[in-house]
């Protein structure tokens, strides 16, 4: 019930802008890590729209998480400048030591990974946030040191 509640608030500020749907759900799930299906109707009614209109853009974006994610988000940086300095190898490494993909959670629920593109911290590639903590050059090595502090 207080999801719903905080759903209701967050779409309720922003319906007024111009196509609204979609910057409803990236708050939503910023605020509360992912778009639940029950978030789907109430979303609908503020904006007016039908729940299969709102679950139509969820399940097309790539960008919008479903399920609840894990006590630790770890989101590792694709774009240009950080692909220019190892980003890939930097995702490879981590698929392989969590044994999980691009937006999929680890099956004991510590870590989530995501793909992210551009933090803002070009000139310190490859760029990952841990929490929402931002660090930069960050090699496999520090990867794991930083994942370590989470998931001993
Ligand atoms: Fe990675 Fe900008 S390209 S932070």
């Amino acid at each position: 019930a207080l999801r719903v509640g905080r759903v209701r608030e967050i779409a309720t500020a922003r319906r007024g802008l111009r196509g609204p749907l979609i910057p409803i759900l990236h708050a939503i799930q910023e605020d509360l890590g992912h778009i639940d299906q029950a978030d789907v109707p109430v979303i609908a009614d503020v904006l007016n729209l039908s729940a299969a209109e709102v679950h139509g853009v969820v399940t097309f974006y790539r960008d919008f998480r479903r399920e609840r994610g894990g006590r630790t988000t770890l989101r590792i940086c694709r774009a240009e400048a950080c692909q220019a300095v190892g980003a890939e190898a930097l995702g490879a490494h981590a698929r392989r030591r969590l044994g999980v993909d691009f937006g999929e959670t680890t099956s004991d629920g510590a870590v989530t990974l995501d793909e992210v593109f551009c933090l803002g911290n070009c000139a310190l590639g490859p760029a990952v946030q841990v929490d929402g903590r931002l660090h930069g050059r960050v090699s496999p090595a520090r990867l794991d040191a930083l994942l370590g502090e989470v998931v001993p």
